[in-house]
């Protein structure tokens, strides 16, 4: 099967990364992802990633323990650079060149963001890592993926999560709750389904850019997306 994308930005959030261990960074599942990442590179997508933080800190909850939330964001996106120089790591153990850039500069750890820098790795089949989020508090790392996806001109973000698309309520709490197929951004505003938050998907819909939400855990699935198998839910105008 052919792939229907040359370059995607996976937004990968970082509770995916804990596995079933509930926090920090589990072996094996960065392992899995890393591998089906290699794969995608092999078959000659370009990838961006944006990673999450929360299976280290999160900023909102950090302010609603009482931090200032400046503060508490900030640790956020330091989070989010410990998991991507842990997902460099796996990835380039897999014999895969990929770069970390970051968009708070730690030039000691990895590159500051460049955009016209980010998009010749991804030319020359770098996997580009973004880590830090936008680099401001108040913004999440959804919004990240929003914004870089924009930048270095990616087709299609498509959000990596642990539910295999939107539902109309939490599918973990309601048996009945029915999952979308497709939806358009207005939808995800006004029926306020938590994919996203609303800046990211604002985002998106002033610039058309579509969303495939879609479980992770399910193995081979950032592949067959790639590939147009109708899985998870479609975002788009
Ligand atoms: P080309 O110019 O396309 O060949 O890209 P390149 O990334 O290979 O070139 P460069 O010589 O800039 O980078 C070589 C290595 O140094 C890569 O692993 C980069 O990620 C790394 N690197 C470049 N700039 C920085 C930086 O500011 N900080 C850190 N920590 N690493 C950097």
């Amino acid at each position: 099967m052919s792939a229907n994308y040359k370059r995607v930005l996976i937004k990968l959030s970082g509770e995916a990364l804990q596995g079933e261990q509930g926090y920090g960074i589990s072996p094996h599942t960065l392992e899995t992802f890393a591998g089906e990442i290699a794969e995608l590179q092999r078959m000659g997508i370009e990838v961006a990633i944006v990673i999450g933080g929360g299976n280290i800190f999160r900023g909102v909850a950090g302010s609603t323990a009482g931090m200032d939330r400046t503060s508490a964001d900030y640790m956020g996106m330091l989070a989010t650079v410990m998991n991507g120089i842990a997902l460099q790591d796996a990835i380039e153990r897999l014999g895969v060149p990929t770069r970390l850039q970051t968009a708070l500069e730690i030039k000691e750890i990895a590159e500051p963001y460049i955009r016209r820098r980010a998009t010749r790795h991804l030319e020359k089949g770098r996997v580009v890592i973004f880590g830090a989020g936008t680099g401001n508090p108040y913004f999440t790392t959804d919004t990240a993926a929003a914004l870089r996806a924009m930048e270095v001109q990616a087709e299609v973000i498509l959000k990596a999560t642990n539910v295999d698309g939107v539902y109309d309520s939490d599918p973990r709490q309601n048996p009945e709750a029915v999952r979308f197929e497709r939806l358009t951004y207005l939808d995800v505003l006004s029926k306020n389904l938590r994919v996203m938050d609303s800046t990211a998907i604002s985002l998106c819909m002033e610039n058309d850019l579509p969303i495939i939400v879609f479980d992770l855990n399910q193995a081979g699935n950032i592949k067959r997306v790639i590939e147009g198998e109708d899985l998870g839910t479609l975002i788009c105008p």
